[in-house]
């Protein structure tokens, strides 16, 4: 890939550019509890972006992107987002480090990627972790923290993607170290690694390459009701700033006030905030066992409490549940994209060929399958 970026950029733009990567994710487990104050437990993957950039002395953007075989020039001077959806992530970017006070000058850069789209994987987080870092040490003398260049990226999605995400994924894409999994408390941004090597086990993405439309207004949705949730058991308890600081018994007390639906999605939270834990807790122990239990839980929980799942995801962790996988569930913000799968490994072939043939012949279309390696996150090449 790095081959090809270059000679694109050659071509392009001369000799001269200087080349970065940042990394997709996968989350272990923890789904939709980032926004909620709650923990998350990510880790980057061996799959990401890569972007060569170099100062053009202008104050004008060009960009071209390997994946789309196309081009977007823009001014950092502009109100306008670009025409293009791709180049919207990195004009975010530019104009959220800008507002931090950091400082853009024009650039050109050709950048390609390889995580799936779609696929619940993070490439826009990856996108923009890859450029935040690039102009933080491009422009900034990497002056700006790790922490900021992820809150670039979240606020990217926020201000001109209409996704009104967590922390989660520009975190992991921006923090992620080889063979470590990262559990962060999004309420005080603090982390700690945790090594990942299941002996005895692999874990392996199973992609339905399903997404369904209006993915983006329904997180946004479930996001509104977790919110409404806890404002009214804040009403009991003040020192509740987010759903993760909720007890369950408090959610109780509001039942009858707040609406079923945003009582399931808070209960689904609440749940999951706790299973971070225990699955931590579990992993320390070499409890594998218990770990893909809760994978399970959580899967419950997303499918029929939270309502991100589909029929394509529910299918494939009810036959890992049939063929005695450890754990499975749906991964990421849902409505289409992969399950996470922990698998024993004298099950792996198994369980990855009967899931292909049964998916096939159930949906009519094929799945793909991605063996998860734990990598690092954004750096210089
Ligand atoms: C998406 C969002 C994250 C997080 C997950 C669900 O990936 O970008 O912030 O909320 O969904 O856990």
């Amino acid at each position: 890939m790095r081959e090809r970026i270059h000679d694109k950029f050659a071509s392009c733009f001369g000799e001269g550019g200087v080349c970065y990567a940042a990394a997709g994710r996968i989350n272990l487990i923890g789904e939709h509890t980032d926004y909620n104050g709650g923990y998350v437990f990510p880790g980057a993957i061996d799959k990401g972006i890569v972007a060569e950039l170099k100062p053009n002395g202008t104050d004008k953007v060009r960009l071209f992107s390997i994946d789309y075989d196309a081009e977007s020039i823009f001014g950092l001077e502009e109100k306008d987002k670009p025409a293009e959806p791709w180049a919207c992530y990195v004009f975010g970017v530019c104009r959220e480090i800008i507002k931090r006070g950091g400082k853009v000058a024009g650039f050109d850069a050709v950048f390609a990627g390889d995580v799936p789209l779609g696929a619940g994987l993070s490439s826009s987080a990856a996108l923009e972790s890859c450029f935040a870092f690039a102009l933080n040490d491009m422009f900034n003398a990497g002056g700006i923290d790790k922490f900021e260049l992820a809150r670039i990226g979240q606020s990217t999605e926020h201000n001109y993607c209409g996704v009104k995400c967590g922390i989660m994924d520009q975190f992991a894409s921006c923090f992620g170290s080889k063979g470590q999994l990262i559990r962060l408390n999004c309420k005080t941004l603090e982390y700690q690694y945790f090594p990942f090597n299941p002996e005895g086990y692999r874990l392996v993405l199973l992609d339905t390459c399903v997404k369904h439309t209006l993915a983006d207004s329904a997180y946004n949705k479930r996001r509104e009701s977790c919110e409404r949730a806890a404002a009214v058991i804040r009403e009991n308890h003040p020192e509740v700033e987010f759903l993760s600081d909720c007890k369950r018994v408090w959610l109780d007390e509001v039942r009858g006030r707040i609406s079923e639906e945003d009582f399931i999605r808070a209960e689904y939270v609440i749940g999951e905030v706790q299973r971070v834990l225990d699955v931590c807790d579990a992993l320390e122990r070499g409890d594998y066992e218990t770990v893909g239990e809760m994978m399970y839980q959580t899967h419950f929980g997303l499918s029929r409490l939270y309502e991100v799942s589909c029929p394509e995801l529910d299918f494939l962790a009810r036959l890992a549940r049939k063929m005695d996988v450890t754990g499975s569930r749906v991964m990421g913000g849902g409505f289409g994209g992969c399950t996470i799968n922990l698998v024993k490994d004298e099950l792996y072939d198994a369980f990855v060929k009967t899931a292909s043939e049964k998916y096939l012949a159930e949906f009519g279309h094929a799945l793909k399958v991605y063996d998860v390696v734990i990598s690092d996150g954004a750096r210089k090449l």
